[in-house]
């Protein structure tokens, strides 16, 4: 009989993004060994083409891979519209065919329709995220009447990335991308780049109660525990031992700073070597 293999789960992103979806996963599912990538060297993905960001995809599964994860979700939008399906379909079945590869459009896209009311759900993202089309294509196979309204949000990571999420500048900005979505009458917003999530307290301020907002951290989460519950094979092979371990592609202070801030405790991350 085949032995089997335990192994933790791998949450990837360029940068900072995946944290705020790794600490609702660590929330809701303790217990579990994780694994967390940024490839901070060559964030941020969003103004890239399609076929970088879709390169660097494939090299940091694979690391996370090599690293033993039996699941890896790639806590990304940029990364999980521009790359994910071509991943899941060739990467995957070529080198490592009982493994999974998750991504986050589908789940945050099924919560928006489940709470919308108006079906005008608006989504917040990069400009590669908003190029790629991703999201409207999604949508119109889970529901064709409903409707979304794309704004491209390019200075939000730069601004995570600068731990600067709180200023007076960074609020301005984000008002210049909000308005033109509350004009266009939405109802539900997804903060669909995983970056914004560390913003969702003052979207909340600006847009007021009447929109709701669909932050893909939770959502992720749960959409994972939902996942293993309906997959006992893949559940039974996750190492159930508590602790994450970080890997940047670029080892700054700033990481550990910010990093720490953002989960609230420290961050220290070893140094991963990405295309080898
Ligand atoms: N956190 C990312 C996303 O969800 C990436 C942003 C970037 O690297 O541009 O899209």
């Amino acid at each position: 009989m085949k032995r089997l293999v335990k192994g933790p789960i791998g949450i990837f992103d360029s940068g900072f993004g995946g944290i705020s979806v790794l600490k609702e996963i660590e929330r809701i599912l303790p217990g579990y060994r994780y694994i967390y990538l940024g490839d901070t060297a060559r964030a941020p993905y969003g103004t890239r083409s399609m076929e970088v960001v879709h390169t660097f995809t494939e090299q940091a599964v694979d690391f996370l891979f090599k690293q033993g994860c039996r699941i890896v979700i790639i806590a990304c939008n940029t990364a999980s519209a521009e790359a994910l399906r071509k991943v899941q379909q060739e990467y995957l079945p070529k080198h490592f065919p009982d493994r999974r590869v998750l991504g986050v459009v589908v789940p945050a896209l099924e919560e928006a329709v489940r709470v919308t009311r108006s079906g005008r759900i608006g989504v917040l993202a990069t400009g590669g995220t908003v190029r790629s089309g991703k999201f409207p294509r999604e949508l119109r196979k889970i529901d064709k009447n409903m409707h979304v309204v794309q704004q491209a949000a390019p200075l939000l990571v730069p601004l995570v990335e600068e731990g600067e999420y709180r200023s007076p500048a960074a609020m301005l900005i984000l008002r210049k991308y909000l308005v033109p979505l509350k004009r266009a009458g939405i109802d539900t917003l997804i903060l669909a780049c995983t970056h914004y999530g560390h913003f969702e307290g003052a979207i909340r301020r600006e847009l007021g109660s009447r929109i709701k907002i669909v932050s893909e951290g939770k959502v992720v989460a749960r959409k994972l525990k939902e996942y293993l519950a309906r997959h006992p094979e893949m559940a039974v092979q996750l190492e159930r031992r508590r602790g994450t371990v970080f890997y940047t592609t670029d080892l700054t202070e700033r990481f550990r700073v910010i990093g720490a801030a953002l989960l609230g405790r420290p961050v220290r991350p070893k140094k991963a070597v990405l295309g080898s």
